[in-house]
């Protein structure tokens, strides 16, 4: 997979992508990450992103040229290695249709089956607006999809693409060392995950439940069952719903 994002803060995704999973995704060969700063795709000698909005109101918007511009420079990348150029985007894979999403509060709310449809894809490029947000035009004709990741708006797209990507390349094959990690944790099945307890067995008074000391595997089994539909019966009823 690759995934490039577009962003005026290319500096905050550093801490994030040199870190634990998402560091050793890339080392691993699983996903490469390419970060452009926006500015460098304005037309304006200045380097500007954004304007003041037709019609008068409040804020600026970030004007479509500069963000049509990197989509275009991007996806062009892409075309060149199908045509023998000198950039190889998709490491000899069939050239896949880039995903362009954009990060954006009135989007498709973000939910684990949204991260395993995405982690599918070959390569997204991810648009994180600010200010007011985005010119319509960009929406109108270079987004495939916008996402939010939840009912509250922030301050820019940088968050919510970091998100995005945590959640999606987990799910790439070979990402995580036990890969029986995502067979058993929450949402799968449309289930909360069961309680977990390490040691020691007595903390404070508190004690692990018997059971997990039994050794029964198939009671375990039979018990954490019991515990993950309760705990969703409580917490999400809508899971169970579906
Ligand atoms: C201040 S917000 C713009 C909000 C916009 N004026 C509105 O009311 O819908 C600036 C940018 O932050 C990002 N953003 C804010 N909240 C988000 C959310 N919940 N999910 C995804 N992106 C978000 C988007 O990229 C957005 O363009």
């Amino acid at each position: 997979m690759r995934i490039d994002i577009i962003t005026i803060f290319p500096k905050m995704f550093e801490p994030v992508l040199n870190e634990s999973i998402i560091k050793r995704a890339q080392n691993k060969g699983k996903v490469k990450i390419f970060v452009h700063n926006l500015r460098d795709y304005s037309p304006d000698k200045h380097r500007k992103v954004d304007d003041r909005p037709f019609g008068g109101g409040s804020g600026m918007l970030m004007r479509p040229e500069p963000i049509f511009n990197a989509v275009e420079h991007i996806k062009s990348q892409s075309s060149a290695t199908m045509r023998g150029g000198p950039v190889n985007l998709f490491g000899g894979h069939k050239l896949t249709k880039s995903q362009v999403i954009l990060l954006c509060p009135q989007g498709k709310r973000l939910d684990q089956k949204i991260a395993t449809r995405l982690a599918k894809h070959k390569h997204l490029i991810l648009i994180c607006g600010h200010y007011e947000g985005v010119d319509e035009r960009v929406r109108q004709e270079l987004v495939d999809e916008e996402i939010s990741i939840g009912d509250y708006v922030l301050t820019g797209g940088e968050l919510p693409a970091m998100v995005l990507i945590d959640a999606l390349i987990r799910l790439i094959p070979g990402v995580l060392g036990d890969k029986n990690s995502l067979n058993f944790e929450s949402f799968k099945g449309n289930l909360l995950e069961y309680p977990h307890y390490t040691r020691p067995a007595k903390f404070r008074n508190m004690r692990v439940p018997q059971i997990l000391l039994s050794g029964d595997h198939k009671k375990i089994e039979v018990w954490r069952r019991k515990e993950a539909l309760e705990r969703t019966k409580l917490r999400r009823p809508d899971l169970l719903k579906s």
